[in-house]
C-alpha cells in the first residue's frame, strides 16, 4: 500500500528533477565548503597562497570561487530543488513543463562550473556575488526565465486554489533575483571576458548593495523562508503556528528588505540621508525577520518533546534559531556608530557565516533530510549519522563564529587605538598578527563543519544506492497537513 503510494507519487509528480537538484546540492555543498576550509587555512599559514607557485589556488581567486560555489551552487541547486518539490505537492499538479525543468537543471550546472573555470582564472567583474563576467551572466538569464516559467506555469495550473505560503516566498525569490541580476549585471562587454559596468562611482556601489543585500535578503532569505514554511511543519508534522502571521511576515519582509542596502556603504561618498535610510530601514527589518522566526519555532508547540529524539527536525529548528540570531545581529551592526567598529572586520565574516552556515546551510540540510528518502524510495540509511552530522555542524558553525567575534572587535578596536599624541597605537600588520590563534579557530571550526557535510554525503550516497524499498512515504507520514 506504501509502496505503491510512492510509486503513484513518482510518476504523478517530477521527481527525477528535484532528485537531480538535491544530490548536486550535496555535492556543490561538500566543493563549496571545502574551498572555505582551504582559504580559511591561508589566511592562518599565508605560505599556502605560494604553495604551488600559480596564481590559481590564491586566497584573491579562490574567495569569489567559495562564495559562489556554496550559495549559488550549493544554495541554489537546493532552493530549486525543493522549490520544484513543494510547488507541486502543494499544487496537486507536475511540473508545467518536464523539458524546460530540466534545461533548468543543465543551465544551472553549466554556469556553476563555468564560474569554476573563469574565477581561479581571474576572470571577474569585480562586482561581490556578481562576478561572473558578462556570457555567463546571460546563460544566467535564460535559465532564471525559464525556471520562473516552470515554477509560476505550475501554480497557474493548480489544482488547488489556495497557493501555500511557501510558494509565495519562493516566488518572491526568482522574481526579484530576476530583476536584481538583471540590473546590477548591465554592463558594456569590451571583449569575451571583459565588461566595464553601465554604472560609475557612487551610483554604481549604490546598484551593487542593493544587489548584495537583496541577494541576502532574497536568495539566502526568501528561498529559505519558503524552505522553512513547508519543511519543519511536515517534520514536525504540526500545521504552521500562525498562518495569519505568516502572510503579515511575508509583505512586511519584502517590503523592507528591498531599502536596507545603503547599510553596506555607510561612511562612504553615498549621500548622508542615504545612509540613514538603510540603517532606519534595516532595524525596522527586525521585526518581521523575529516574526518568521517565532513562527517557526512556534510551529512546534506542543511537540518539543520531538527535539529529543529526532535530529532532522533539530537541523531545522537550531537553523531558525541561528536566523533569529543573525537577523538581530545585522541591525545591530547596521546602526552608524556600531558599523564604524565593525565595518572592514571579522565581525562581518561572523555576521555571514552565522546566517550562511547556521541558517542557510542547516535548513537545506534539514530539508534534504527529509526529502531525498522521499525522493529515491528509500529509508534514510542512518539516523545515527544525522545525529553525529548534527553535533558536527553545530560545534562548527559555534566555533566559526565565536572565533569571528573576538578577532572582528579586537581588530577594529587595535584600529582605532590612538596614543596621547595622536599617533596610531598599533601597526595593521600588528593587528594581522593578533588574528592568527583566532583564524586557527575559525579554521577548525570549518573543518568540523565540513567533516559534518561528508557525512552527510556518505549517508544519502547509502540511502540512495540501498536496494530496500522505502516504508517512508508523504502520504502516509504527514496526513496532518493539508498542503
Ligand atoms: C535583519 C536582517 C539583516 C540585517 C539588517 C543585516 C545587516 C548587515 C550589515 C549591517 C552588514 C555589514 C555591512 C558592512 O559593514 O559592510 C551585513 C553584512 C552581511 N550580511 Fe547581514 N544582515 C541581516 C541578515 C543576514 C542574514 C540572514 C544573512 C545570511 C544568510 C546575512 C548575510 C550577510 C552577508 C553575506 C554580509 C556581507 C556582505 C559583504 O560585505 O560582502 N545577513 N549585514
Ligand atoms: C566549512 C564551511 C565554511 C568555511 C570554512 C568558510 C570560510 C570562509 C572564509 C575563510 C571566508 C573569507 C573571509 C575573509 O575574507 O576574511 C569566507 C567568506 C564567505 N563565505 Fe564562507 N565558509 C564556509 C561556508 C560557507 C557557506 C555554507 C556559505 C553560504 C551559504 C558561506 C558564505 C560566505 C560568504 C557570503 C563570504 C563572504 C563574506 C563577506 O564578504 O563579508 N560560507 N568563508
Amino acid at each position: 500500500m506504501v509502496e505503491t503510494a510512492n510509486v503513484i507519487a513518482g510518476q504523478t509528480y517530477n521527481y527525477k528533477v528535484i532528485r537531480q537538484f538535491s544530490i548536486m546540492a550535496i555535492i556543490w555543498g561538500v566543493i563549496g565548503m571545502a574551498v572555505g576550509v582551504y582559504i580559511a587555512a591561508e589566511l592562518t599559514w599565508p605560505w599556502l597562497n605560494n604553495i604551488f607557485d600559480v596564481p590559481y589556488f590564491t586566497f584573491g581567486r579562490l574567495r569569489p570561487l567559495h562564495t559562489n560555489t556554496v550559495i549559488f551552487a550549493f544554495g541554489g541547486s537546493a532552493l530549486i530543488g525543493t522549490s520544484y518539490y513543494v510547488v507541486q505537492r502543494t499544487c496537486h499538479v507536475r511540473l508545467i513543463s518536464d523539458k524546460l525543468a530540466s534545461f533548468t537543471f543543465w543551465g544551472w550546472q553549466t554556469v556553476i562550473v563555468l564560474a569554476a573555470i573563469t574565477l581561479p582564472l581571474g576572470l571577474t567583474t569585480t562586482k561581490e556575488y556578481a562576478e561572473l563576467e558578462w556570457p555567463i551572466d546571460i546563460l544566467i538569464t535564460f535559465v532564471w526565465v525559464a525556471y520562473a516559467i516552470v515554477f509560476f506555469g505550475t501554480i497557474v495550473k493548480r489544482k488547488v486554489s489556495h497557493i501555500y505560503v511557501a510558494n509565495w516566498f519562493y516566488g518572491a525569490f526568482i522574481i526579484t533575483i530576476a530583476m536584481l541580476h538583471i540590473f546590477n549585471n548591465m554592463a558594456v562587454p569590451v571583449s569575451w571576458w571583459k565588461s566595464y559596468s553601465a554604472y560609475a562611482g557612487v551610483q554604481d556601489a549604490m546598484v551593487q548593495w542593493w544587489y548584495g543585500h537583496n541577494a541576502v535578503g532574497f536568495f539566502l532569505t526568501a528561498g529559505f523562508l519558503g524552505m522553512m514554511y513547508y519543511f519543519v511543519p511536515k517534520q514536525a508534522q504540526r500545521p504552521v503556528y500562525s498562518y495569519r502571521l505568516s502572510i503579515v511576515h511575508f509583505w512586511a519582509l519584502i517590503f523592507t528588505y528591498i531599502w536596507a542596502g545603503p547599510h553596506h556603504l555607510h561612511y562612504t561618498a553615498l549621500p548622508d540621508w542615504t545612509q540613514s535610510l538603510g540603517m532606519v530601514m534595516s532595524l525596522i527589518l527586525l521585526a518581521p525577520s523575529w516574526g518568521g522566526m517565532i513562527n517557526g519555532i512556534m510551529t512546534l508547540s506542543g511537540a518539543w518533546e520531538k527535539l529529543r529524539s529526532d535530529p532532522i527536525l533539530r537541523f531545522m529548528i537550531v537553523s531558525v534559531s541561528f536566523y533569529g540570531m543573525s537577523t538581530f545581529e545585522g541591525p545591530m551592526m547596521a546602526i552608524k556608530t556600531v558599523n564604524a567598529l565593525s565595518h572592514y572586520t571579522d565581525w562581518t565574516i561572523g555576521h555571514v557565516h552565522s546566517g550562511a552556515l547556521g541558517w542557510v546551510a542547516m535548513i537545506s540540510m534539514g530539508s534534504l533530510y527529509y526529502l531525498i528518502p522521499r525522493l529515491f524510495g528509500r529509508t534514510l540509511y542512518s539516523l545515527k549519522l544525522v545525529e553525529i552530522h548534527f553535533w558536527t555542524a553545530t560545534i562548527g558553525v559555534v566555533l566559526y563564529i565565536t572565533a569571528m567575534w573576538v578577532s572582528g572587535i579586537m581588530q577594529g578596536l587595535m584600529w582605532r587605538a590612538v596614543n596621547a599624541d595622536g599617533t596610531l597605537t598599533y601597526s595593521f600588520v600588528e593587528s594581522v598578527q593578533a588574528m592568527h590563534p583566532y583564524y586557527l579557530t575559525r579554521w577548525l571550526g570549518g573543518v568540523f563543519f565540513l567533516a559534518g557535510m561528508l557525512i552527510m554525503a556518505y549517508n544519502i550516497f547509502k540511502t540512495v544506492t540501498s536496494s530496500e524499498v522505502t516504508k517512508v512515504n508523504d502520504a502516509v507520514v504527514a496526513p496532518a497537513l493539508a498542503h
